[in-house]
Formats: structure tokens, sequence, C-alpha cells
């Protein structure tokens, strides 16, 4: 059955990026890929994906082709570049109904595999607050911000399901508590 996933990394204090959007923090670190909830694997287990404005400007600006073959959403309100031949689709999700419609969607476009929510924080905020987030996968870097973007604003129940460490990282994998379902 598929799942919806939030799978991202983050500083010890809860920030995704810097106030500034920079992720300098990140990329500066070691990470085996192919090891213990590393991406290699993860990436796998994609079937479709979305992200919010922020995090697409953040992947224009690195001036980098698009890296994912899977049907992409990104959610926003203005009209953003696309990167020519890909399937990227640009929509807005102000309602619940349109969340969930969007991510009804993005269920059937995954087919047997799960939905990757990429972020921002607030993105997957949402998702969760709808009752539409199943599990988060965290890789914690071994630094502090002291302000930044916000891993997931919102009120989550979880429970740990696996703990690992990878690289410079500290990985976890949560359950997300849905009462409809737990
Ligand atoms: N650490 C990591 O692994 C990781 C992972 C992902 C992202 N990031 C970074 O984290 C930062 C996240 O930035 P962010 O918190 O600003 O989040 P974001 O979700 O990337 O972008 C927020 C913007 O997306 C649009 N949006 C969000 N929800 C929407 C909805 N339901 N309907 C329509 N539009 C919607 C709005 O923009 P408009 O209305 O203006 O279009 C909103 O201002 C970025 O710098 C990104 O690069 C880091």
């Amino acid at each position: 059955m598929t799942r919806t996933v939030y799978y991202t990394a983050t500083t010890l204090d809860g920030f995704i990026a810097s106030a500034e959007h920079s992720l300098d923090w990140l990329l500066t670190r070691e990470a085996d890929h192919e090891g213990a909830l590393g991406y290699k694997a993860f990436e796998k287990t994609v079937g479709s994906l979305v992200m919010g404005a922020s995090t697409y400007e953040w992947v224009q600006r690195q001036g980098e082709d698009w890296a994912y073959d899977q049907p992409a959403w990104v959610l926003t309100h203005r009209q953003l570049t696309p990167y020519g031949g890909r399937d990227i689709r640009f929509t807005a999700a102000d309602t619940d109904g349109e969340l969930r419609a969007l991510h009804a969607e993005m269920v059937a476009a995954a087919g047997d595999l799960d939905v990757w929510i990429v972020g921002g924080g607030p993105v997957a905020a949402r998702f969760a607050e709808a009752g539409l987030l199943d599990e988060v996968v965290v890789s914690i870097a071994p630094v502090t911000l002291g302000a930044g973007m916000p891993l997931l604003p919102a009120h989550v129940e979880l429970v740990t399901r696996e703990v690992a460490q990878n690289g410079e990282f500290a990985v976890v994998r949560y359950d997300v508590v849905r009462p409809d379902r737990d």
C-alpha cells in the first residue's frame, strides 16, 4: 500500500534550511547515500513527489537538470519556470479539499510505490494535519543554527521505528500516529 513519507535532513534544532534558504550546513557533511536509511534505497521507493515553491526555486538556483523521473507536483501561487520536457505540475492547494484531491492524484500516480513529501516544513505540516502523512525520516546533522526554515511546524505524534548512524548523521524513521488507523 502506498505510504506518504516526509524524508529530509534537519539540523539538531529543527531547521531544514537557514533563514536565507542556505543548505551549506548540510551539503558540507559526509553522508553515505548507500548506507543505513540512505537516499539510494529511498529513491527507489518514490513513485511521486511534491515540494513547495521555495524548495523548487532552490533546486533551480543550483543550475542543474531536474533530478527526478517520477511525476512531481510543485505547490505555488506563482508562474514558476518549468524544466522543459519533465513531468512537473504546478498547482495550489489552499483548502483541505484541494490538498486531499492532490494527494489522491499523487497516490494514483505512485502506483505500488510511495509518495515523497520533499518539503518544506509547512507543506509536510499541511499533509500531517490533514491526516495524510504516514512516515517521517529525518537525517539529523550535528549542528544547530538557532533560526531558519522549520522542519515540521505542527503537533505530530510519532512512533520511533528505526535509528541508525549514516556518516555524520543520526537518521531516525518514525511512523506518524494516525488515530483513524492506529
Ligand atoms: N534539508 C533538506 O533536506 C531540505 C529539503 C527540502 C527543502 N529544503 C529547503 O528548505 C527551505 C524550505 O522553504 P519553505 O519553508 O519556504 O518551504 P517551501 O514549501 O519550499 O515553499 C513555500 C512556498 O511554497 C508555496 N506553497 C506552499 N504551500 C502551498 C500550497 N498549499 N498551495 C500553494 N502554494 C503553496 C508558497 O509560495 P508561493 O505562494 O509564493 O508560490 C510558499 O511560500 C528551502 O530553502 C528548501 O531548499 C531543505
